[in-house]
């Protein structure tokens, strides 16, 4: 059997903790969310992901679902498997992580498609998947909520949403504004957000994110062609 590699270098485990979770234990701990995995547009942020052990697992798990589904209709299919791949986030602090996972991601995204047609997806489609992962792969400090490439700037996130069944709408969100907002009340770190938390059960007020940005709606096969 093949030895799944966990450690790049030393010298990287011991600078950023680097240690790979194996598949086996990716898998166990996916099975504890099933059906979320499961679930077309549940969505998955990995914080540290590496080059995206967990990420890649819980792509193919949505894409067998949709191929199960939408196989015998490809118009469907194109159209499920690319909001699939939108609901798939990371971060990681180390640039070739980034880059190894989104290509990785995109490898499981066609292998999917070529298993399914016999044939590399189409280019818009492809073009669509990878602009996607761009955006939702970043380069940034899962603890300072920063981006490393440009450190004055906080990591954006984009959500991706089905409008009329071909069309898409995107929000872009500052990170800080989507995680519980209460570890950090009263340090003055977000004054936006101070004491309130995104979670009410007792019915106090809530915070509520705000998008930073509000993107025109755009067919789905046209993604990549908003630079930005
Ligand atoms: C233990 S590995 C886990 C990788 C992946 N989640 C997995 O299970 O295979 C930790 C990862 O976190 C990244 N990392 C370390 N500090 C980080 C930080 N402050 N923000 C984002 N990523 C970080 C490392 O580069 C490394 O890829």
């Amino acid at each position: 059997m093949e030895t799944e590699q966990q450690i790049v270098s030393r010298q990287r485990t011991r600078d950023h903790g680097e240690v790979y979770t194996a598949g086996r234990e990716v898998n166990a701990m996916l099975d504890l969310v099933k059906s979320e995995t499961e679930r077309i547009d549940s969505r998955f942020l990995e914080p540290a992901c590496g080059k995206g052990n967990f990420l890649a697992e819980v792509l193919k798990r949505k894409l067998g679902v949709v191929a199960g589904r939408y196989a015998k209709s490809p118009a469907e299919y194109d159209r499920y498997a690319v909001l699939v791949v939108s609901s798939i986030y990371g971060i990681d602090i180390l640039p070739d992580n980034v880059e190894n996972c989104r290509e990785r991601l995109f490898g499981v995204f066609n292998d999917f498609y070529r298993k399914t047609y016999k044939t590399d997806a189409p280019s818009d489609c492809a073009a669509s998947a990878r602009f996607i992962l761009k955006k939702n792969i970043v380069l940034g400090d899962a603890l300072t909520f920063r981006r490393i490439d440009a450190p004055d700037d906080f990591i954006i996130f984009s959500e991706w949403s089905p409008v009329n069944g071909s069309f898409m709408k995107r929000r872009d969100f500052k990170f800080t504004h989507l995680v519980n907002a209460n570890p950090f009340a009263g340090a003055g770190l977000f004054p936006e957000m101070e004491e309130k938390n995104l979670f009410s059960d007792l019915g106090e007020e809530v915070f509520i994110p705000k998008p930073i940005k509000e993107h025109d709606v755009i067919h789905y096969l046209r993604l990549a062609d908003v630079q930005d």
